[in-house]
């Protein structure tokens, strides 16, 4: 723990010196095979095997949002996204092993943009009317609690992860949203997101955003589902062009000021 916070202590006094903002590797065939595979191994699971994204962002756009020089790959590597699944990989990695990443990342030819072809301002009125979208996510201060957060999901997901999300949500839930159903003693039925449970108590909180709390003895049965408490009728419930309408909007949300 100590030695993790001094060496990133280090790292960051490292970063700002101007000798490191180079890639030492920039152009090197055998540095960036190094980096392929350390790629595979550390960041496919969420990026893509041919970094084209997952659940995180396609990172062979050959354009990110961190910035487009190499330091600026180096450092979003390095210091991860704070509160989003990008950790930081300065305490793990060596310096040198990060920029054969950032090496690899530079040699994939810039594939085009999976843009989807969508009206985002009709999108965006969708979903806070039509589909009532907003009834259960925020964007920025406004709209619903009681799913994730959407205000930069167009730079946290990729254009296939979320259409997956609207259309097939049971397919890859974000942490800490399955379902749970507690039934009570007294024969109450309570369906909602686990918030927390210990030996003692559990909390659950509804689809209307209320927050339920039990002591054991109250509860007669819990069961915990890995399926979404996101509606799955999306895809019959609205036209394609609605869909793509709703997508480019999601796509546009990268957490600037709304
Ligand atoms: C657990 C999932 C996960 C893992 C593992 C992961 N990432 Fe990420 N990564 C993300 C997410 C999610 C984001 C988007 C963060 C945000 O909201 O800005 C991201 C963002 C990034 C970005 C910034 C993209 C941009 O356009 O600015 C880069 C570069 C990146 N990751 C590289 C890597 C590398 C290299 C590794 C392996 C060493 C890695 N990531 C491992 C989930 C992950
Ligand atoms: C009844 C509440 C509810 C409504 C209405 C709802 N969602 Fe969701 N949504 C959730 C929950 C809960 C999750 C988390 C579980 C999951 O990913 O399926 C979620 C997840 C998502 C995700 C994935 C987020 C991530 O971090 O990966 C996206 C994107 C999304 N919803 C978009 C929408 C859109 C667009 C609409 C309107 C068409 C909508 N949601 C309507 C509850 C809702």
């Amino acid at each position: 723990m100590r030695w993790g916070g001094l060496l990133l202590a280090l790292g960051g006094a490292l970063l700002s010196a101007q000798d490191v903002a180079s890639n030492p590797f920039r152009g090197d065939a055998k540095a960036a095979d190094l980096g392929k595979a350390s790629f595979r191994l550390r960041c496919s699971a969420c990026h893509g095997i041919r970094a084209d994204g997952g659940r995180g962002p396609a990172l062979n756009r050959g354009e990110f949002a961190a910035g487009d020089t190499d330091l600026d790959i180096y450092r979003v590597i390095a210091e991860g996204v704070p509160g989003t699944e990008m950790s930081g990989y300065a305490a793990r990695n060596s310096e040198e092993s990060i920029w054969r990443i950032v090496t690899f990342l530079r040699t994939l030819e810039a594939s085009p943009d999976d843009t989807i072809d969508g009206n985002a301002s009709q999108g965006e009125d969708i979903f806070w009317n039509q589909a009532g979208c907003g009834g259960c996510h925020r964007v920025g201060s406004r709209g619903g609690r009681f799913g994730p957060a959407l205000t930069r999901i167009g730079r946290a997901r990729s254009t296939e992860h979320l259409r997956a999300s609207l259309l097939d949500p049971d397919q890859d839930l974000p942490p800490g949203y399955y379902a749970v159903e507690i039934v009570t003693r007294d024969g109450q039925t309570i369906r909602g997101i686990g918030v927390g449970f210990d030996d003692f108590s559990a909390q659950v909180r509804d689809a209307a955003g209320q927050l339920h709390s039990f002591f054991r003895e109250e509860v007669r049965s819990m069961s915990r589902e890995f399926t979404s408490l996101m509606p799955d009728g999306y895809g019959d419930s609205l036209t394609d062009e609605q869909q793509r309408d709703l997508l480019a909007y999601l796509q546009s949300l990268h957490g600037e000021e709304q």
